[in-house]
Order: structure tokens, then C-alpha cells, then sequence
């Protein structure tokens, strides 16, 4: 195997790698809506059928109490390691539609980027496996064991996936997990993600009077739910944009100034930043960096918020409720579970006596991260470097993947977060999007992956 081999077979095969991922993005696997219950279980199928395609020894669908679970593996040598590859074949839901530009679940090429949701997180980056294994098996150079478990739970916090796991170590017994359903730097900028977030999400619900209420007659001697939630929120968060949580910052890991200086070093600008987003000001705890705000230090955003009268035109109304959707990102060594408990302890306690509140749980996870010292990482990094032309950073990232820290526990294993999306690529949002360049990349640097990896472990 080697680089210029595996260029001609993507250029010979790529209109088909294209439409091949075009199949799977035309079905809307959103695993958060019941509605599309079965379509989540055809897109199973179509990856379970792939992977027997591409030639694995075996695939098989495991159902669960929700969405099912895909294995698959080729065990071409029992004495030679084993890559477990993860990913996920769920997709977010696509709302609201009528801010995409073409239809989510039709794909289209623009400006060499597929429009579609899933397109990069993760069908596009879960599917460059499968066309690297196919390759590997075409020409013969596979070398070494692979297995794959992609689930379809991700999207809603992967539960389902972590009792599977708890039960099949066995089957799932490994070398190192790969994993791409996360961001490079830039095209020209590679890196690696070391570490992601944990994730405690919380849902509260405010109430004041047993019925909505005019809001002339009683407002000025009941207390508004809807205010009142709002100040309870503005209160959580200090003039230094400090979390405002008895105890929420008591594990927080405090990087040291070495190790902030060297992660200054990757490339920033914060005008484009800015300019991307729309927004004239960044905002961040103070004495940290944007983008220390988004790796190192843990939040506590609001995702949603709603109560009272949100119809066409005004009514006057004191509403009885006020409800919102909050989470907190969460960095080593917060405990999501902990801070659950600590949210729920602080958020009854600041509630004034004209209001009850209820708050609840919902998925969380733990955050990670991961060395940049062992085989597995100097195997990605070898093989980012020949694709790319440049040695990737290590870069952590803000976001989730629950399952990750679940599979070091249960598994004894670590991850390589070898992603190849730009933060840019709007997963989540209307007009997701993944470029064609990064889907072939991811394509032509996962086999050498494989060879480093098979070299050195
Ligand atoms: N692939 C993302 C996580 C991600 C995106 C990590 C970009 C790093 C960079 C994953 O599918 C995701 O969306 N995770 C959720 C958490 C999950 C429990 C719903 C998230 O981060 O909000
Ligand atoms: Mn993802
Ligand atoms: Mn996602």
C-alpha cells in the first residue's frame, strides 16, 4: 500500500463513492423523531449491506430498545491487531427546513461541498471507513483486523449503544478505537481532536399562579414565571462571565500556562471568526481566550426557552409557566452527574418563594481526553502528515461524544478522533454541508492509518 496507489483507485472510483454516500443521505435516519422510526432501520440495513459489499467477513443488525446497532468485521489474522471503527448513521433532525436552501434529504454538489443533512456529521465521515476498507480489501493490502459498530443513537445520547457495549467486550476486543465525527483546523491546517466536552443537560419548569392570568389585573402582585426564569438564568452567570454554581467549577482541571501557550500556537483569526458568525463582539470568561472558551473551560448555555403567549399579534397574559432547555459543556475532571445534582441544588435554591420549580435530568456524558503519546495517535499523526503535507495539531474540541469516555471505562480502549469536517460545515443547522475534498481525504489518509498503526502497535 502506499499513497499514489490509493489516489488512483479514489480517482477511478470516486463518482461512485459520491453517489454511494448520496444513497444514504437520501434517507432521513433521525433518530430524535418516532416518525421516522423505520427509516432509521432501513438506513441500518443500507450500511449493514455495505459493509458485506465492501468485504466483510460478516454484518449483522443488533436491535435495542431504541435505534439498532450495526456490526460488522473482517478478521483476516487473528495474531495482528484490531482497529474497532465507531460511528454514527443517525442524523439530527433537519428543522426548520424552510431555512435550507435545497431540500436536506436531496443531496446537491455546490461550490464542491454536499448539501445535505448527515452529509458531514456523520454519514460522510462514518462512510469514508467503509470505502478505505473496501480499498484495503480491492488491492489487497488490508493489514490488519477491523471491526465496525455504528450506531444510530448518537444523536440522543448513545444509551442504548452503552449497554450493548457493557455486554459484547468480548466481540469488541480491540487495539485502539477510530473515530472520525469531528473537525480539522482548515484543509491546509490538519489536526487531531485530543479532547472533547462532556455534556449535563438540563430541563427546568418555573411555575407562579395556577392559570394564566390577566396580566392587567393581577400583573404588579404576582410574581411572572417567565421574569422570574429569566433573572434565575442572568443570575447564573457573573460579570466575568463566571458560572455562578455552588461548586461548579471544584474539578475543573486548570491547564497549565505551558500547556495554553502551546495550544495558542494553532491558527485562530478572529476576524474571520467573527465575520462568519454575524456577530461584532466574541464573548468569553475572562481571562480566556475564544477559543480557550470553547476547549478549555466548561458553559452553561441556554438551548431553549418558552412560556406565555408566543402567537401571532399581542395578548396580554401573566403566564402560569415558564420552561427552559439548559446545558452545560463540561471539561476534566467535572463529573456530568455531579454537576446535574449541583445545578438542581442551586437552581431550587435561588428560586424566590413566589415560584415552584421542577428541574430534570436529561442524557449526559463525560468528557475526555486523549494522549498524544501512544501508537495509535502516532499512526494518525504519520498519516495526516503524508496526506496532508503537514504535521497535524492536536486541537481539543468543544463538542460531545459521550460514548467515547464510556468506551475507555467499559473497554479498557482509547480513541482516535480522526476527523476531517470544518467547524464550518454547519452540522445541526440548515444547510449542513461536507466537502468533497475532505470526504476523498478522509478516504486517502484512513488506509495508511491503518499501515502505521499495524507497524508500530
Ligand atoms: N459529531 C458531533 C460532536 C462533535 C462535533 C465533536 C464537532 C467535535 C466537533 C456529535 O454528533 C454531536 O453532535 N454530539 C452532541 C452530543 C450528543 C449527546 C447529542 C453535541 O456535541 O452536542
Ligand atoms: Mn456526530
Ligand atoms: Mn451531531
Amino acid at each position: 500500500m502506499n499513497r499514489e496507489e490509493i489516489l488512483s483507485y479514489i480517482e477511478e472510483n470516486k463518482d461512485r463513492f459520491l453517489e454511494e454516500l448520496f444513497d444514504l443521505l437520501r434517507i432521513p435516519s433521525v433518530s430524535a423523531d418516532p416518525a421516522y422510526k423505520g427509516d432509521v432501520q432501513k438506513c441500518a440495513e443500507v450500511v449493514k449491506e455495505s459493509l458485506l459489499k465492501a468485504g466483510a467477513d460478516m454484518a449483522e443488525i443488533h436491535a435495542t430498545a431504541g435505534h439498532p446497532i450495526v456490526y460488522g468485521e473482517r478478521i483476516m489474522d487473528p495474531s495482528k491487531p484490531t482497529v474497532l471503527v465507531y460511528g454514527h448513521y443517525d442524523v439530527q433532525p433537519a428543522d426548520p427546513v424552510d431555512l435550507w436552501d435545497s431540500p436536506p434529504f436531496e443531496p446537491e454538489v455546490k461550490d464542491g461541498k454536499i448539501y445535505a443533512r448527515g452529509a458531514c456529521d456523520d454519514k460522510g465521515q462514518m462512510y469514508m471507513h467503509v470505502k478505505a476498507f473496501e480499498y484495503m480489501e480491492q488491492s489487497g493490502t488490508l493489514p490488519c483486523n477491523v471491526k465496525f459498530m455504528i450506531e444510530g443513537e448518537e444523536e440522543v445520547g448513545s444509551s442504548n449503544l452503552g449497554i450493548w457495549v457493557k455486554e459484547n467486550k468480548e466481540k469488541l476486543k480491540a487495539d485502539v478505537i477510530l473515530i472520525s465525527d469531528t473537525s480539522i483546523i482548515a484543509n491546509d491546517v490538519p489536526s487531531i481532536t485530543v479532547g472533547l466536552r462532556g455534556l449535563a443537560y438540563m430541563e427546568v419548569e418555573v411555575t407562579g399562579p395556577n392559570k394564566d392570568l390577566h396580566s392587567g389585573v393581577y400583573g404588579g402582585a404576582v410574581g411572572n414565571p417567565v421574569n422570574i426564569l429569566c433573572e434565575m438564568i442572568a443570575s447564573m452567570e457573573d460579570e466575568n462571565h463566571h458560572i455562578n454554581i455552588d461548586g461548579f467549577y471544584d474539578d475543573v482541571e486548570e491547564v497549565s500556562t505551558a500547556d495554553r501557550a502551546e495550544m495558542a500556537k494553532a491558527p485562530f483569526d478572529i476576524n474571520d471568526f467573527k465575520k462568519g458568525l454575524g456577530i461584532n463582539e466574541t464573548r468569553s470568561e475572562n481571562g480566556y481566550s475564544p477559543m480557550e472558551g470553547t476547549s478549555i473551560r466548561p458553559t452553561l448555555d441556554v438551548n431553549g426557552i418558552w412560556g406565555g403567549y408566543i402567537g401571532e399579534g399581542a395578548k396580554t397574559v401573566l403566564p402560569s409557566k415558564a420552561y427552559a432547555k439548559i446545558s452545560m459543556r463540561l471539561v476534566p475532571f467535572q463529573d456530568s452527574k455531579d454537576i446535574s445534582e449541583k445545578f438542581e441544588r442551586h437552581f431550587k435554591k435561588i428560586a424566590p418563594p413566589s415560584v415552584s420549580v421542577k428541574v430534570t435530568a436529561h442524557h449526559g456524558g463525560e468528557p475526555i481526553v486523549i494522549p498524544t503519546d501512544f501508537p495509535g495517535y502516532l499512526a494518525a499523526s504519520k498519516a495526516m502528515e503524508e496526506t496532508f503535507g503537514k504535521k497535524p495539531i492536536p486541537e481539543r474540541s468543544g463538542g460531545s461524544i459521550p460514548i467515547v469516555a464510556l468506551f475507555e471505562k467499559e473497554l479498557g480502549l482509547k480513541s482516535i478522533l480522526f476527523g476531517f469536517g470544518l467547524n464550518s460545515d454547519d452540522i445541526h443547522s440548515p444547510n449542513e454541508h461536507y466537502g468533497i475534498f475532505n470526504y476523498l481525504k478522509g478516504i486517502e489518509t484512513i488506509p495508511l492509518f491503518y499501515k502505521h498503526f499495524t507497524a508500530v502497535a
